[in-house]
């Protein structure tokens, strides 16, 4: 019975991914029920969520510098103190003044949502799953591998990718976003070195958490006709040092799990980014930064698509396969010990992908001590 139900699935999967047009598709095509592939068991702790949701917010952060000089050093020492705040606990906050241009931001989006909504021949060409190409569109990059697909499709673009490689919908904006969150990045990678206690420069300069430049996952979530049954992004941790989410200003269901205890919404926050701490700086930090799950819930049939970009901050190219990463030694002040073993980027994000999004966190398959 099970190896016919196996089969069943598999070829469920294989149909849906030959139609190269993703949920999208499906949507297209006037789906009214969600089909069995997309169907996730419930969740043990959306009971829990309501009244911890109450108890718990993401933190907002206003990241604009000031010019009397007589208070840049206590400003900065309290922005490095917020951020450590955030970064030991919810792993989770928003940033305000954080020099992208709103413009910029709204091209981004329009951008993803274009692409996205551009008649299905125009976007399969892009569709693949091979991980040599530097631009993959795709639904689900776990399809074939997780318990149960997303309501969701993605188009990656890596940092190396060309323009003439990108979807015309891409090609006048993404340099130029991604080049902005780059230094974005640079300024919170800084305020992170120090809210560890290390020197400022440490984790760009000394770590090269921010070699290779961000690679980019834009997200379409299409409105479902049964929201309850799937989820937009199956619970996870960022494979990434640190990641800026850029959601739309509209429709909202970005979820983390803080402190394992129930779901807190991460609200849309017109204007705002998000950055999340990944699971590279929790390895890294011997468990003091939380790279915290997160989902996102699907879209309500009666709203519009939701759309967000992810830059992910980890290394790509021959330095990614090279350099190991493990607890720094010195944040592992004894009689603590190291509570991973040291990998590399190339091999963690390997088993992410092989693994795909299951529930579980990525880390404790490095993990040495619980
Ligand atoms: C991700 C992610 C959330 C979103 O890409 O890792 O968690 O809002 N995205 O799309
Ligand atoms: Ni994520």
């Amino acid at each position: 019975m099970a190896s016919t139900a196996g089969t069943d699935r598999l070829a469920q999967l294989k149909a849906f991914d030959d139609t190269k047009a993703g949920v999208k598709g499906l949507v297209d095509a006037g789906v009214t029920a969600v089909p069995p592939i997309f169907h996730h068991p419930p969740d043990p702790h959306d009971a829990a969520s309501n009244a911890h949701a109450a108890a718990a917010t993401i933190p907002v952060i206003d990241l604009a510098s000031i010019s009397a000089t007589n208070n840049a050093a206590a400003h900065h020492h309290q922005l490095v103190a917020q951020v450590k705040a955030a970064a030991e606990t919810v792993g989770f906050f928003q940033v305000v003044n954080h020099g992208v241009p709103g413009e910029l931001l709204a091209r981004m989006l329009t951008s993803v949502r274009s692409f996205n909504e551009e008649p299905a021949e125009s976007r399969r060409p892009y569709y693949t799953r091979d991980p040599a190409r530097r631009v993959r569109y795709q639904s689900n990059f776990d399809l074939f591998h997780s318990p149960a697909a997303n309501w969701r499709d993605t188009i990656f673009i890596e940092s190396v990718a060309a323009p003439e490689e990108m979807p015309p919908a891409f090609r006048d904006v993404v340099p130029e976003y991604t080049r902005q969150v780059r230094a974005l990045g640079a300024h919170l990678l800084a305020l992170l070195s120090e809210a560890l206690g290390l020197d400022a420069g440490y984790l760009q300069r000394d770590a090269g958490c921010l070699d290779g430049g961000p690679a980019l996952g834009c997200h379409y979530y299409p409105p479902c006709p049964e929201p309850r049954l799937t989820l937009g992004t199956t619970r996870h941790s960022d494979p990434s040092f640190l990641t800026v989410l850029l959601q739309d200003d509209a429709v909202g269901g970005l979820q983390a799990l803080v402190g394992g205890g129930g779901w807190v919404d991460v609200p849309p926050l017109p204007g705002a980014l998000v950055v999340n701490v990944g699971d590279f700086l929790q390895l890294m930090s011997n468990d003091r930064f939380k790279s915290v799950e997160h989902r996102v819930v699907a879209v309500p049939g009666t709203a519009a698509a939701r759309v967000s970009a992810a830059c992910f901050f980890r290394p790509t190219g021959a330095a990614a396969s090279s350099r190991a990463y493990g607890p720094l030694p010195d944040l592992v002040n004894p009689p603590e010990a190291p509570r991973y073993r040291s990998v590399t980027t190339v091999e963690f994000l390997g088993y992410h992908r092989q693994k795909g999004l299951d529930g579980r966190s990525a880390l404790d398959q490095f993990r040495l001590l619980p």
